[in-house]
């Protein structure tokens, strides 16, 4: 699989994650993150692999000038035959050099065109109170608000919620 999103003269493309990925991906996962948008618990868990918690074939990846900026971890949300049909984004990041280029539209995009080809209904995920420019990503890309869990997690001193959000494909 793979798709094209240009933005102004920028082009990005996503393909399928594959094995030599690995690096790149793990230096993304290191970087991307902060208080606002995860968990700083899980810094410490990092292996030194990114493939740790789940395969290549989990993963669409973004690349822009040739180099790997961004990934989407898209999965079954449900292990049960009731809930087949229902993905969940379970991780989307984008290096801070290459944001605001359309990386995360383009691989959202693609996380789409994949869930339909998968014949699935909708696609979930869950993303803090706090982190704007995902909520605003989210919403740009059709995604709205299911649930909210106030006071759901303590992060540096702070509570916040948690937000289910959902597209319907
Ligand atoms: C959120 C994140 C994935 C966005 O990636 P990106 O490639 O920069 O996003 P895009 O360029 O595709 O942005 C598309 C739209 O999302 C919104 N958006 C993205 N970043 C934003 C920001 N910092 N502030 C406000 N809106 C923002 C805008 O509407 C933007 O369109 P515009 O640039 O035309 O205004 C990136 O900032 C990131 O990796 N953050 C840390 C990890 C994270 O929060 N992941 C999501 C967890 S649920």
């Amino acid at each position: 699989m793979s798709d094209d999103c240009r933005s102004g003269d920028q082009q990005v493309t996503v393909r399928r994650a594959v094995e030599e990925d690995d690096e790149a991906l793990l230096a993304i996962e290191r970087s991307a993150w902060d208080a606002s948008s995860g968990f700083p618990s899980y810094q410490e868990t990092l292996q030194d692999t990114f493939f740790s918690r789940s395969g290549p074939e989990a993963h669409l990846v973004a690349e822009h000038k040739g180099a790997v900026v961004g990934y989407l971890r898209l999965q079954d949300k449900y292990p049960f035959p009731e809930g087949a049909g229902v993905l969940t984004i379970n991780g989307l990041a984008v290096a801070h050099e290459a944001r605001r280029l359309g990386v995360a539209s383009a691989l959202l995009d693609a996380a789409t065109t994949e869930g339909r080809l998968r014949g699935a209904r909708k696609i979930s995920l869950h993303v803090h109170s706090t982190n704007t420019p995902a909520r605003r990503l989210y919403e740009r890309h059709g995604y709205i608000v299911e649930g909210t869990h106030p006071n759901e997690f303590l992060i540096e001193g702070d509570y916040i919620a948690a937000l289910d959000m959902a597209k319907m494909l």
